[in-house]
C-alpha cells in the first residue's frame, strides 16, 4: 500500500490545533465585521492575466511563484497568489461601486498559493484573512484598516509585533523618484539579475536581503524626499490619525512590498519572534489597480494578514488562546438498552442547542470515560439498566465529581440549568 503525504510546502490542519486557526480567523475578521466590512468569497483560481496585470508582470509572485496552468478547454488560469486583485475584480464585475456610497468595504478569508521555497512560516499553500476598502481616497480609511488589524492582534493577545509604515508616492512623484533611484543603482556593483531588476523594478532592489547589496544602499535616495505635496499631506494625516488612536508605528523608508500595485500608504506588521519570515501581515493603498485591470478610477486600500504566521507568532510569544471546549455534555451508555435511550437523549440535547457527544462503538465504561474526559465536557450522562428501570440517568459533574440521578424527562432542562444556558 502506498502512503500519501501532503505536497511539499503544505500541511494539514487537524484537531486540536485546527481550532486555533479557526479562532485566529475569527479574531481577525471580528473587528472588520464590526466596522462595516461585508464578506466576499471569490474563486480559488482566476484568469492568469488578472494577476499578471494586477500584481505586476515583473514581480516574483507573477514570474516565479504563480501556479499557472492551461485547462483542457484552453483557458489560461492561475491559482490565486493573493486576494486583492480577485476581490477588486469581483466588486467591479458586480458593479458594487455603483450601488451605494463609496467605499465598498469587503473582507475575506481563504487559501492562497505561491510556489515559494518552503521554510518555517513560508508555505506553498497558506491562508489569509484580508480586507479591502474600495473607491475612496481618505486618510481615515487607511488609518481605520491599520487600527483594525492592530485591534485584532491585540485581541489575540499578541504584543511583540511592530507596524512599519511608509508612503510610496503616487503617479506624480514616484516616477521622478524611480529615475533618481535608478541613476544611483546603476553606479553600484550588482550581479546581472539585480541589474536587470534595476531597470524593471528598481524599488524592489531596496528590499534585497543580501548584506553585500544592503551595504551599497546606504546613501540611496529616499522616496520621502521626493514625495509631492499631496502625498506628503496625505501621509501626515494617516500618521496623525494613528497616533491619536494610540497605535504605535515605525517609519520605514525602505518598505516597498512585493506587489506592484501599491501607491501612497504601505505598511507591514512584523513579528520579532519569527526569524526571517517575520511579516505577519501587510497592505496598503492601490489607487491605480482598478484602472490597471480595466475598471474606472477607484482609489482603494486594504491588507491581508497571514493566518499561518499569526499562529506561529502566538506560539513564539507563548500565548495560548482560551478556546472553550466544543463539547459540553458527553453521554455514556452501559448496555444495549441504555444505548438507544441515551442516543435519543443526545439528539434531544443537541436540538435544544447543547453541544453533546456520545460514546460510540460500544466501548467499556473505562474507555468511554476516557473519551468523556478528552472531550472537555463539563457534564457526563451515564445510564445502565438499573437507572433506566428507575427512569433516571446519572448526571456527573466532571470537575467536582459529584453525581446525581435526574429523571429522564428532565435531562434537557437540568443540563441547561447546570450549564447556565437558560
Ligand atoms: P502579502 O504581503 O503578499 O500581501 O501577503 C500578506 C501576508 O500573507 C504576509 O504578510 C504573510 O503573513 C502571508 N503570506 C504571504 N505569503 C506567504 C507564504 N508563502 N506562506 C505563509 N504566509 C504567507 C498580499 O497578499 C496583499 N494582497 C495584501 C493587500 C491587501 N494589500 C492590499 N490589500
Amino acid at each position: 500500500m502506498s502512503t500519501f503525504q501532503a505536497p511539499k510546502g503544505t500541511y494539514d490542519l487537524i484537531p486540536p490545533t485546527s481550532a486555533v486557526y479557526l479562532a485566529v480567523r475569527e479574531a481577525i475578521s471580528s473587528p472588520l465585521r464590526h466596522a462595516g466590512y461585508g464578506y466576499v468569497e471569490t474563486p480559488g483560481f482566476e484568469n492568469v492575466e488578472l494577476f499578471a496585470r494586477g500584481v505586476g508582470e515583473s514581480t516574483d509572485i507573477v514570474t516565479k511563484e504563480m501556479y499557472a496552468f492551461e485547462t483542457k478547454g484552453g483557458d489560461r488560469l492561475a491559482l490565486r497568489p493573493e486576494g486583492t486583485a480577485s476581490v477588486l475584480r469581483a466588486a467591479l464585475e458586480a458593479n458594487l461601486h455603483k450601488q451605494g456610497a463609496l467605499p465598498v468595504k469587503l473582507w475575506y478569508s481563504g487559501s492562497y498559493y505561491r510556489y515559494e521555497r518552503p521554510q518555517k512560516g513560508r508555505y506553498r499553500h497558506f491562508s489569509q484573512v484580508g480586507a479591502e476598502a474600495i473607491g475612496a481616497e481618505d486618510p481615515a480609511l487607511d488609518a481605520e484598516l491599520i487600527i483594525l488589524a492592530d485591534q485584532a492582534y491585540r485581541a489575540l493577545g499578541l504584543r511583540h509585533f511592530r507596524i512599519l509604515l511608509n508612503s510610496l508616492g503616487d503617479k506624480e512623484c514616484r516616477p521622478v523618484y524611480r529615475e533618481a533611484l535608478q541613476d544611483f543603482l546603476r553606479g553600484l556593483d550588482l550581479d546581472e539579475d539585480t541589474r536587470r531588476r534595476v531597470e524593471i523594478n528598481p524599488l524592489r532592489v531596496l528590499d534585497d536581503k543580501r548584506a553585500e547589496v544592503q551595504k551599497q544602499l546606504t546613501g540611496a535616495p529616499l522616496l520621502r524626499d521626493f514625495l509631492c505635496d499631496a502625498c506628503r499631506a496625505y501621509h501626515k494625516e494617516v500618521r496623525e490619525l494613528l497616533t491619536e488612536a494610540g497605535v504605535a508605528f515605525e517609519d520605514d523608508e525602505r518598505l516597498v512590498r512585493g506587489l506592484d500595485y501599491y501607491t501612497r500608504t504601505t505598511f507591514e506588521f512584523v513579528h520579532d519572534g519569527l526569524g526571517s519570515q517575520s511579516a505577519v501581515g501587510g497592505g496598503g493603498r492601490y489607487d491605480g489597480l482598478s484602472e490597471m485591470i480595466g475598471g474606472p478610477e477607484l482609489p482603494s486600500v486594504g491588507w491581508a494578514l497571514g493566518v499561518d504566521r499569526t499562529v506561529l507568532a502566538l506560539e513564539a510569544e507563548g500565548v495560548t488562546l482560551d478556546l472553550p471546549a466544543t463539547t459540553s455534555v458527553f453521554a455514556v451508555p452501559l448496555g444495549e438498552e441504555a444505548r438507544r435511550v441515551l442516543f435519543s437523549v443526545v439528539t434531544g440535547l443537541r436540538r435544544a442547542g447543547v453541544a453533546t457527544d456520545f460514546a460510540f462503538g460500544g466501548r467499556g465504561l473505562k474507555g468511554a470515560m476516557k473519551a468523556a474526559n478528552r472531550s472537555g465536557a463539563r457534564l457526563t450522562i451515564v445510564a445502565g439498566e438499573r437507572d433506566l428501570a428507575d427512569g433516571v440517568v446519572q448526571l456527573k459533574d466532571m470537575e467536582s465529581g459529584e453525581q446525581v440521578p435526574v429523571p429522564l424527562s428532565e435531562v434537557t432542562s437540568v443540563v441547561q440549568a447546570r450549564l447556565g444556558t437558560v
